[in-house]
């Protein structure tokens, strides 16, 4: 059993998107309805087998809500990964997130591997989402888009916006636990193996 590899990476989005609640699945899962605004930020490891190597996720989850926008690159500098997170049911989140990529694009680490992530698939679900919304999935085209009028951002939108801006792409869901743990699996093959 080889030592851990350290990989530094941040969460960010749009208040109330679901950013900490995806951790808290990841970490201890676990899942809150009613779960309490980050103030700053929390941080939390996360151990993660990605082929032959071991890797320790430092996950910094920040706080969406606007007034703390500014601690920011405290947290995506030197960063090695980031998962941006949007809500599907919130339109407004999408275009938080879009400017989330802009910044890191601009200010982070330029080998910087960013996740972009469509949040609260619950909200919408019926059958056959389970084995959509992979980056590389061809079958996407099944992907129901006919899902009920929750929905505000369409997975071919995200995953277009994302293939486009070459980042990972996942849409998930903390509450049943849907595409969390293949998010950071993803990014850790990004990083050591692609
Ligand atoms: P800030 O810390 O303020 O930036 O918010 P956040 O992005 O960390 O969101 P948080 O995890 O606190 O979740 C906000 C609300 O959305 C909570 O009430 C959660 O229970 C709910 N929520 C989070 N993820 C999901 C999900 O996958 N499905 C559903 N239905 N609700 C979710
Ligand atoms: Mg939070």
């Amino acid at each position: 059993d080889s030592k851990p590899v350290q990989v530094k990476l941040v969460l960010l989005g749009e208040a109330a998107v679901g950013k900490s609640s995806l951790v808290l699945r990841l970490v201890n899962n676990d899942f809150q309805e009613n779960k309490e605004p980050t103030i700053g930020a929390a941080f939390l490891t996360h151990k993660c087998q990605v082929e032959d190597k071991t890797v320790k996720f430092e996950i910094w989850d920040t706080a969406g809500q606007e007034r703390f926008h500014s601690l920011a690159p405290m947290y995506y500098r030197n960063a090695q990964a980031a998962i941006v997170v949007y809500d599907i049911t919130r339109r407004s989140s999408l275009d938080k997130a879009k400017s989330w990529v802009k910044e890191l694009q601009h200010q982070a680490n330029p080998n910087i591997v960013i996740a972009f992530v469509g949040n609260k698939l619950d909200l919408v679900q019926n059958s056959d989402v389970e084995n959509s919304a992979d980056s590389n999935d061809e079958a996407s085209e099944n992907y129901n888009q006919e899902d009920n009028s929750t929905r505000q951002v369409s997975t071919n939108e995200a995953m277009a916006y994302s293939k486009n801006a070459e980042l990972v792409f996942f849409e998930t869901s903390a509450k049943n636990n849907i595409n969390i743990i293949e998010t950071f699996y993803e990014i850790g093959i990004f990083i050591f193996i692609k």
